[in-house]
């Protein structure tokens, strides 16, 4: 079955937090802006083009929505008339542009925008790495003041623990033209008594690269008691040093200020990021994430084994290249 759009990329996620200045705070330390902020609603942005990448309403905590960009004003159209989708609405934040708004099978919101200006330029500089004997950068010094904080480049992708993973994906495939990249088995995958434990899933754009995974869906049996929650958010660094600068940034408030380090930093086989997880004050896990794969529409479906495929020792589920094991309480029912 064809999909009704094909979504071609993301733009940014909706949390709802019970206190505006905490999460404020939070996310100034790991690397956002204030845009706007109102007793009821905060707007972050990184140093990339997108004009936000976190809205924060005020209220319980919990997952709101993930926006998705559609490709023309057609594809915003068509999405619009789907059932579970709203008429198109205007938008009055920082960029603009039209927005319809629908819900997945787990009442997660999921928005498709389009006409969304982007900022003209990149706030932070880069500067080329080395790596080996090819030389990027010559007659330069790569300097970042001690203390610095990390840049973000753009928002990247949300894990999302569903009740059934499998019929959450294929409602995003139909709807937005997911495609699965791998999918995880506790257990050969051949086997039908295996269960699914996730499926890390991209956009179809075409022959033009696509990040390994935008969404990620997880079991939420196996991690948050059947409910549906958040698993994380997750922001793409400008580059590795912005991953480090992070870490140490958060390191150095997270007494002061009540964060706590979910798992970091290391490196994942599905997807190959270099990753670092974080949870704000209230428990809602946020990644510093950069260098992962890329994949066009041609690369195939791996299923997995997650306890014997691409672990070094076979021993651990989601065990990393190199990096701590995953914190026994990732991805659980505190994320809200
Ligand atoms: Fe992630």
């Amino acid at each position: 079955m064809e999909p009704i759009i094909k979504v071609k990329d993301v733009q940014y996620c909706t949390l709802q937090c019970p206190d505006l200045d905490i999460q404020e705070q939070f996310l100034i330390h790991f690397g956002m802006h204030t845009v706007e902020k109102t007793d009821e609603m905060l707007l972050m942005k990184g140093d990339g083009t997108q004009p936000f990448l976190e809205k924060i309403i005020k209220g319980e905590k919990k997952f709101i929505s993930n926006a998705f960009v559609a490709s023309s004003m057609d594809d915003l159209e068509k999405i619009s008339q789907a059932d579970s989708f709203g008429d198109i609405e205007e938008l009055s934040t920082p960029g603009g542009g039209y927005v319809s708004k629908g819900k997945d099978l787990d009442g997660f919101g999921v928005e498709v925008v389009f006409g969304i200006q982007e900022l003209e330029k990149e706030s932070a500089e880069t500067i080329p790495t080395n790596e080996g004997r090819k030389v990027n950068r010559m007659n330069q010094m790569k300097r970042f003041l001690k203390g610095s904080y990390p840049r973000i480049l753009r928002f990247a992708h949300c894990g999302l623990n569903a009740v059934d993973p499998q019929a959450s994906f294929d409602w995003y495939q139909n709807h937005l033209g997911l495609i699965a990249s791998d999918k995880l088995f506790l257990g050969d995958p051949k086997d039908p008594n295996s269960p699914l434990q996730g499926i890390f899933s991209r956009l179809d754009k075409g022959s033009e690269p696509a990040d390994h995974h935008t969404i990620f869906f997880l079991s939420a049996p196996m991690l948050s008691e059947g409910k549906p929650v958040m698993n994380h958010v997750s922001f793409e660094m400008f580059n590795i040093d912005d991953v480090f600068t992070g870490n140490e940034m958060l390191e150095s408030k997270k007494e002061e200020f009540n964060y706590f380090q979910e798992w970091g930093i290391g490196r994942h086989y599905q997807g190959s990021q270099l990753f670092d997880y974080w949870r704000n004050p209230f428990g809602q896990t946020h990644e510093h994430q950069t260098d992962g794969d890329m994949f066009d529409n041609t690369f195939p479906t791996r299923e997995l084994n997650v306890i014997t495929d691409e672990a070094g020792l076979g021993q651990e589920p989601a065990e990393s290249q190199w990096g701590p094991s995953i914190s026994n309480t990732f991805g659980d029912a505190n994320n809200g």
